[in-house]
C-alpha cells in the first residue's frame, strides 16, 4: 500500500475542500493531516470542525477500517491557537464551546486511530494524540502540556488522560512545568507505542493501521470498546463489559469466518458482520 497512491473515497465526497486538513483513503486506511503550516497546525475553530466532520464521516463509511491522524515534519500540532485564545473570556470560551468537541469527536471515534508525530505535539496537540489509540513518533519529536507557561491548564483532557497513561506523579511534573519530553522519553513512559527515524513516521503508523485493517472490524471494535472501558470504570465493570462484548462477537460470521479459516489453514476473509 503506497502512500503516493491515494484515492477519495467515493463516500467522502467535499472532502478535497478542506482548508485546514488533508483527507486521503487507500482501501482500507485513510490518512487525515492537519495543515495549517503557519501556526504549526494549532487548533483553531475552522480545524476543529473540519476534523470533526472528517471523523464523522469516516465513521460512517464502511470501507475505512482504520484512521492514521499526521501533521507534518515540522508538527503534528503545537496546541490550541493561542492567537484565537487570546480574546477570548471566559463568558466566551464556554458558550462558543468551539475547541472540545474535537478531543470529544476524536476520542469516541469507534475505529482505530493510529497518531503519528513528528516535530511537536503540545497541549490540545498531544490531548489530539492522546485520544489516539496508537502513537507512533519520530525520533525527536517534542511531547508536553505547555499550558501553564501562558496561564491556563490543559483543557482538552489532559489532565485525565496523561496521569492514565504515565502515572500521576510524571504527568504532574510535565503539566505543573509545563518542561517538554522526547519522543524517546515518552515512549520509555509509555506515551508512545514506537519511535522511529525521521521521515518514517507516517510509513509506520500506516504499516500498523493497514495491520489492524486486515482483522475482522468487529473484534477491533469491539476490543476498542473493551480497551475504553479499562480507563474508565472499575475492573469488575470492565470485565463485566469485555465479557459481554466477547460473547457477542460469537454470533458474528468474522468469528465463524476466523476460526474456519485458522482450521482449514487459509488467511481468514473478515466482512465486518
Ligand atoms: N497557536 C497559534 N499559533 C501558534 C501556536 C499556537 N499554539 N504555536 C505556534 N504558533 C505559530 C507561531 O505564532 C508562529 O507564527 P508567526 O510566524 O506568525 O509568528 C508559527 O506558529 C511558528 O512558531 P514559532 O515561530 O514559535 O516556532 P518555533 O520553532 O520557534 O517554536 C514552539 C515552536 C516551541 C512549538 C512554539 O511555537 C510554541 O511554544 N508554541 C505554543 C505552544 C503552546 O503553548 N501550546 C499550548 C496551547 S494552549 C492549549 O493547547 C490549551 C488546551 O489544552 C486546549
Amino acid at each position: 500500500m503506497g502512500l503516493g497512491f491515494f484515492t477519495f473515497s467515493p463516500g467522502l465526497s467535499g472532502m478535497e475542500n478542506y482548508q485546514t486538513i488533508s483527507v486521503a483513503v487507500d482501501g482500507p486506511v485513510a490518512t487525515v493531516r492537519l495543515n495549517r503550516p503557519d501556526a504549526l497546525n494549532a487548533l483553531n475553530s475552522v480545524l476543529v470542525r473540519e476534523l470533526v466532520g472528517a471523523l464523522d464521516a469516516l465513521e460512517a463509511d464502511d470501507s475505512v477500517r482504520c484512521v492514521v491522524l499526521a501533521g507534518s515534519d515540522r508538527a503534528f500540532c503545537a496546541g490550541a491557537d493561542v492567537k484565537e485564545m487570546s480574546t477570548l473570556s471566559m463568558d466566551d470560551i464556554s458558550k462558543a464551546d468551539h475547541l472540545s468537541p474535537v478531543w470529544e469527536r476524536a476520542g469516541r471515534f469507534e475505529k482505530p486511530l493510529v497518531a503519528a508525530l513528528s516535530g511537536y505535539a503540545l497541549g490540545g496537540g498531544l490531548e489530539l494524540a492522546m485520544c489516539c489509540d496508537v502513537i507512533v513518533a519520530s525520533e525527536g519529536t517534542k511531547l508536553g502540556q505547555p499550558e501553564i507557561n501562558i496561564g491556563i491548564i490543559p483543557g482538552g483532557g489532559g489532565t485525565q488522560r496523561l496521569p492514565r497513561a504515565v502515572g500521576r506523579y510524571r504527568a504532574t511534573e510535565m503539566i505543573l512545568t509545563g518542561a517538554m519530553v522526547t519522543a524517546e522519553e515518552a515512549k520509555s513512559m509509555g506515551l508512545v507505542n514506537r519511535v522511529v527515524p525521521p521521515g518514517k513516521y507516517l510509513e509506520e503508523a500506516t504499516k500498523i493501521a493497514v495491520e489492524i485493517a486486515s482483522k475482522s472490524p468487529v473484534a477491533v471494535r469491539a476490543a476498542k470498546k473493551a480497551i475504553a472501558a479499562s480507563q474508565e470504570v472499575g475492573l469488575s465493570q470492565g470485565l463485566e463489559s469485555n465479557l459481554m462484548l466477547f460473547y457477542g462477537l460469537f454470533a458474528t460470521e468474522d468469528k465463524k469466518e476466523g476460526m474456519s479459516a485458522f482450521l482449514e489453514k487459509r488467511k481468514p476473509s473478515f466482512k465486518g458482520k
